[in-house]
């Protein structure tokens, strides 16, 4: 008999919280009883999340951020830091305190690195790790070893680091470091914000100027961020999008951050509220990067009553806060070009495109095959499943827009956070519920997910065991 089954036969009725954390945890989202109406913060940005550890780590003394998100990912990274030889310490709920060890000043990790979910953890480390003259190996849970990481080790391989992998650069990624990390000049393949990011932090720790060209802009946390902590980073527009030059082997010093909620994270209350009839909800303190915000341009396109209020600037980024109204919405194209500005939000846009009357063609999505899921084709699926025509016409979504869809499919979540929450809103919109297997996942990015929908639409909620 498994081990969990043995347990639950000697204890029936008694599950541990750890065993518990073992099981599948479907939900199912459904129609609320009553609009949703409220005031709620999000939790914080998970871009900024990782990157405030990361350059934290690498700084010198001790930095405090504020807001954090503690969701497994970024967890995730903090663990690794930890393993890396930096001290990194909770003080209080959002609240963490980073003693670094300085650029360079990593120790060799005595295990495998565990990055469980996260493609930005394992993608930026990558970079650290490549320029630290020690050996080291990256692991993940089956979906991050499923994710390519050839798009970083070819570009980090001409510091002189060297990487073996399974094929296709899968994790576990083994990486021998560069002892003295030659500067970098590249221009990215694919537009990726982890990518950019991993060939300037490897950079960071080389003589003279690392450059990086991307030829269309991605969220540039990275830039800002390391500008904060005291690096030298400059940015300009070439012919085809950026050149971006950073000095390396600065002296980073210690900072404080105070992470914004995450845009990504309240694009799913926000849709929701755009989708239940009579509802009004007030999202605070979300991050309006410009580079992040496709979203919220999309969806006023197609009709949606949103506004943004209190707009001010921390630590070097935008925050507001969003108030969004039940809207009648209409089908739109969403250009290729606007993809790396919601690259994250293809699954809940295409919730609201299915609620919306008429078609809307979603193009250049290729890069949402190689997400924690297959998003292009699993977004497809979970509407499909869910009495909604959808088509995936080679890297473009086309979905068929008819008002609250039939609902009442069983959605696999696939370690899938985004399309787990989609899948859940889409519920709430539907005219029969909608069942997703496993919900854990949900907890890599957005910790408490359910309890803050149901509160906006106490007593009963939306958000369920089915
Ligand atoms: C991220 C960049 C994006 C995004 C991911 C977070 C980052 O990935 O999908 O959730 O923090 O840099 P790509 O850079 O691979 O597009």
């Amino acid at each position: 008999m498994p081990p969990l089954a043995a347990a639950v036969k000697r204890s029936p009725g008694v599950l541990s919280a750890a065993m518990r954390e073992m099981l599948p945890r479907p939900l199912q989202g459904r129609a609320p009883a009553a609009p949703l109406l409220g005031t709620v913060a999000v939790p914080g940005d998970k871009s900024i999340s990782h990157r405030a550890l990361l350059f934290a780590a690498l700084a010198v003394g001790e930095s405090r951020i504020f807001g954090l998100l503690e969701g497994e990912d970024v967890l995730a990274t903090a663990s690794a830091l930890r393993a890396l030889g930096a001290q990194v310490e909770r003080t209080a709920a959002g609240n963490w305190r980073v003693w670094g060890c300085g650029v360079g000043g990593f120790a060799e990790p005595a295990s495998v690195l565990d990055m469980g979910n996260s493609g930005t953890a394992a993608r930026l480390l990558a970079g650290i790790l490549a320029a630290h003259p020690f050996f080291s190996v990256l692991d993940g849970d089956a979906s991050l070893k499923r994710r390519p990481m050839a798009r970083v080790t070819e570009p980090l391989s001409a510091c002189g680091a060297r990487f073996a992998s399974r094929a296709g650069g899968r994790l576990p990624l083994a990486i021998e470091g560069a002892s003295e990390p030659l500067p970098l000049d590249c221009r990215l393949a694919v537009p990726s914000a982890q990518v950019k990011s991993a060939v300037l932090l490897c950079g960071l720790h080389a003589r003279g100027t690392t450059f990086v060209e991307e030829p269309v802009a991605t969220r540039d946390h990275s830039e800002n961020l390391l500008r904060h902590f005291g690096a030298t980073i400059t940015v300009e527009p070439v012919a085809e999008g950026r050149r971006i030059a950073l000095a390396g082997q600065p002296e980073l010093r210690a900072a404080e951050v105070r992470v914004p909620g995450d845009p990504s994270s309240a694009a799913f209350p926000l849709v929701a509220a755009l989708l239940v009839p009579g509802s009004r909800v007030r999202l605070t303190g979300v991050g309006l990067n410009p580079l992040r915000i496709g979203l919220i341009t999309t969806l006023r396109e197609m009709g949606a009553k949103l506004a943004v209020e209190n707009e001010r600037v921390e630590a070097g980024e935008p925050v507001g806060d969003l108030v969004a109204e039940a809207s009648a919405l209409t089908g739109v194209t969403v250009a290729a070009e606007r993809a790396p500005s919601m690259i994250d939000e293809y699954p809940i846009l295409a919730v609201a495109a299915a609620c919306a009357r008429g078609p809307t063609r979603m193009l250049g999505l290729g890069e949402l095959r190689v997400k924690e899921s297959d998003r292009l084709a699993a977004t497809a699926a979970l509407l499909a499943a869910n009495g909604v025509r959808a088509v995936v016409e080679d890297e473009a979504l086309v979905v068929d827009g008819a008002g609250p869809p039939p609902g009442g499919g069983f959605v696999a979540a696939e370690l899938d956070h985004r399309l787990a929450m989609s899948a859940l809103v889409l519920g709430m919109a539907a005219q029969t519920p909608v069942t997703v297997d496993d919900c854990r996942c949900i907890d890599t990015s957005f910790p408490g997910f359910a309890a803050l929908m149901n509160g906006l639409c106490p007593p009963e909620g939306a958000i369920v065991p089915p």
